[in-house]
């Protein structure tokens, strides 16, 4: 039977994501080699401050057609404050993959990794291993609403959260399918109904109809304020944590910051339907402080590789590489700087290639 090729769609962007994105690809390769996997790679150079200052504008036109038919976009980081102000630049690329390609899943891992420090006290890995499934196309991030009466005692703002059951539904559809494919197949929400009075009812009512399709998942809610400090003082309760727009994006944040440094964070933007490509990336930027010095920690970026290959259906290589990644943390010497190695970006990209089986 004819071997299925993937074709993904490469966009390195600006400042580091230059450096970590051949590390990426290299351990990508590797992987895909030993487990007898086709990936194509077509390299993209807009979406940078580079194409921009050539072309002044972020993408060219027609953007869609070059990468809209690929099976996934591996994105490095966009942004070079100093030449272009950061509104330009995300907004006219990545912002633009995540609405025109409807990915309605912000997707990132919380996971403990051997030989990275946690701020948490006490915690080793195997402690600390869930999902955050952010909604990432509506709710409290919306444009209805408006500002009147500027520079009068009247003046007023308001900005309305826009809830839509399709909404709402798709994304604790594909939470509860996370949870369901988990060992521990447990489901938690983030509301805050005691609050506000709307919105959230309806959310937790939402939760409730979709539990009732999955009743293998065990699944609980907490108020956001309270599951804010859960995941500092028991973060080994969690194992798929969906939350609304703005609560997802605060606790995909403070979720990997309970893991170590910024340098190995991966997430995805993901349209689970396919009708797109997803885009997975670093949670980290283009770091300028670093840039050029050949220093990033690629990790995060070869772990979104991995993120992106469970996407397309490629869990073994997906889990290879995780592994791999594993085994080269918990050796001192190969981690970049940040985490008190003395690897350069190279050297720490190779070793995970080399490790991975
Ligand atoms: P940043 O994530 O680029 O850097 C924050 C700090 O973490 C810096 O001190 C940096 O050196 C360090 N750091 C980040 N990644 C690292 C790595 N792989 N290895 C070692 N150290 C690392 O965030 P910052 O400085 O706020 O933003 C810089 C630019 O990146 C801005 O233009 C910003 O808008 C953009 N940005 C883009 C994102 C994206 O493309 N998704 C996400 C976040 C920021
Ligand atoms: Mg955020």
């Amino acid at each position: 039977s004819a071997k299925k090729q993937y074709r993904i769609a490469v966009i390195p962007g600006d400042g580091i994501g230059k450096e970590v994105m051949p590390e990426g690809l290299r351990v990508i390769e590797a992987a895909a080699k030993k487990h007898g996997v086709a990936v194509q790679f077509d390299h993209f150079d807009f979406a940078s401050y580079d194409y921009y200052e050539k072309h002044g504008e972020m993408m060219p036109a027609d953007w869609k057609d070059k990468i809209g038919k690929h099976d996934a976009i591996y994105f490095g980081a966009v942004g070079w404050p100093a030449k272009i102000p950061d509104h330009i630049s995300l907004w006219g690329s990545l912002i633009k993959f995540r609405r025109e390609f409807d990915q309605y899943v912000n997707l990132r891992p919380v996971r403990l990794m051997p030989g990275v420090p946690s701020p948490l006290a006490n915690r080793k890995p195997g402690d600390i291993d869930f999902w955050v499934v952010r909604e990432n196309t509506e709710g409290e991030y919306s444009s209805v609403g408006g500002r009147m009466f500027p520079d009068t005692d009247r003046e007023f703002v308001t900005q309305q959260t826009v809830m839509t059951r399709t909404g709402v539904d798709r994304i604790l559809k594909f939470a509860f399918e996370l949870a369901q494919s988990r060992p521990k197949k447990h489901l938690t929400s983030a509301t805050k109904s005691n609050g506000i009075s709307i919105t959230m009812p309806y959310w937790d009512e939402r939760v409730e109809a979709m539990a009732r399709k999955y009743p293998k998942v065990k699944w609980d809610k907490y108020h956001i304020d309270i599951l804010t400090a859960n995941f500092v003082l028991h973060p080994d309760w969690f194992d798929v944590v969906v939350g609304s727009n703005l609560f997802g994006d605060i606790l995909s944040d403070l979720g990997p910051a309970c893991t170590g440094t910024i340098g190995i964070a991966p997430s995805g933007n993901i349209n689970p339907e396919g009708d797109f490509p997803s885009v997975f990336e670093p949670v980290h930027g283009s770091a300028p402080d670093i840039a050029g010095q050949g220093i990033a920690n690629p990790i995060g970026m070869i772990w979104s590789g991995a993120m992106m290959l469970e996407h397309l259906g490629e869990k073994q290589v997906a889990d290879a590489i995780v592994g791999a990644i594993e085994r080269t943390l918990a050796e001192r010497t190969l981690r970049t700087r940040d985490l008190g190695g003395n690897a350069d970006t190279t050297a720490c990209g190779k070793a995970v290639a080399e490790m991975v089986d």
